[in-house]
């Protein structure tokens, strides 16, 4: 059964002193199946990544990855995964064909050169392969880091946060690369902050709340569980109860006030609310309207809905 998982992970402990930073993660990732680790600063996501690749020695728990024993056969792991830190490794005093190079003689990859050409090809590197690492741009950096991690062609990719701090454009053809790799059958661990992100690439996401797995579900059961927030906003405070019961009929849950802004909110995981109908509704009841949206759930409904907590207080103790 375990060979049809290429990370499965139970009780899964890590200590720093008095900070028990995983406590008891339990994760199952299907070969060939993105996965993505959900979670806000602090959740624990870069200590769960640098323990199931090696870095970091558990303290406890029982951890297969790509077929092999963590503790037992750390090499073996090593040998068949790649990973990308939520910091790049890069060496901003070689060029990107040399990081490439020496990453590829330290690992014994076989045809090492054609091997880099091929990946600075695919990561829109070819033209700055000569230039020092130093003049890259972040996401340049972000391309050949997660390049140099493709070099020993993975079974397993652990990516930390690949996206973090990333131009839109650059965030793209992250998110191309981690799709190309899917078809090619790599089992890819992605962490992020971004519930968009999540959504757009994982097969299943496990929401990390200090140190554990809150949640797994598909990014569907996630958003169907927390459901989407319709909200009007009126010219007039008079405006707002008639609001409110066109929001209260149309989603079936209590709407929120918010009187200085003159918007009225509820939430609804009914998949024919659209913008239109909202729109019509509101109409047909006489409310006028300065907005009307319907926005995805945020990172902070998952959590709230999840955990009963909001991550705005450990950002701010972040
Ligand atoms: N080497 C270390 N020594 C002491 N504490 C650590 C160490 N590494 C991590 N921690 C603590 O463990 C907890 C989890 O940290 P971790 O870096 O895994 O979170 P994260 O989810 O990756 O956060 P971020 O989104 O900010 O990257 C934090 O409280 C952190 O301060
Ligand atoms: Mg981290």
């Amino acid at each position: 059964m375990t060979a049809t998982y290429a990370v499965l992970s139970e009780g899964l402990e890590k200590r720093f002193g008095d900070v028990h930073a995983v406590r008891g993660l339990d994760l199952a990732v299907p070969e060939g199946t993105v996965c993505g680790v959900l979670g806000p600063n602090g959740a624990g996501k870069t200590t769960a990544v640098r323990l199931l690749t090696t870095l970091l020695r558990p303290d406890a728990g029982s951890v297969r990855v790509a077929g092999h024993d963590l503790v037992r056969e750390p090499a073996a792991v090593r040998r068949r995964i790649g990973v990308t830190g939520q910091d790049t490794s890069v060496d901003a005093d070689l060029t990107g064909r040399q990081n490439l190079w020496l990453f590829a003689r330290l690992h014994r990859v076989p045809n090492a050169s054609a091997r880099a050409d091929e990946l600075l090809e695919r990561f829109g590197l070819t033209q700055a392969a000569d230039r020092t690492a130093s003049t890259y741009s972040g996401g340049m950096r972000r391309r050949l880091d997660l390049a140099a991690s493709l070099l020993r062609r993975p079974a397993v990719l652990f990516l930390d946060e690949p996206t973090t701090g990333l131009d839109p454009a650059s965030r793209n053809h992250i998110w191309d690369s981690v799709r190309e790799l899917k078809r090619q059958g790599t089992t890819v661990v992605l962490t992020t902050q971004y519930l968009d992100e999540a959504d757009r690439l994982a097969d299943d996401i496990a929401l990390v709340d200090r140190g554990r797995i809150a949640h797994t579900g598909s990014p569907a059961e996630l958003k169907a569980l927390i459901g989407t927030h319709a909200e009007v906003v009126v010219p007039h405070a008079d405006d707002m109860p008639r609001a409110a019961a066109v929001l209260d009929r149309l989603t079936g849950s209590e709407p929120l006030f918010e009187p200085e802004r003159r918007a009225v909110g509820a939430v609804t995981t009914d998949p024919t609310l659209t913008l239109p109908r909202l729109v019509r509704e509101l109409d047909a009841a006489g409310v006028p309207l300065l907005d009307v949206s319907l926005r995805p759930p945020t990172l902070d409904d998952v959590f709230l809905r999840l955990t009963g907590e909001s991550r705005a207080t450990e950002e701010i103790a972040a």
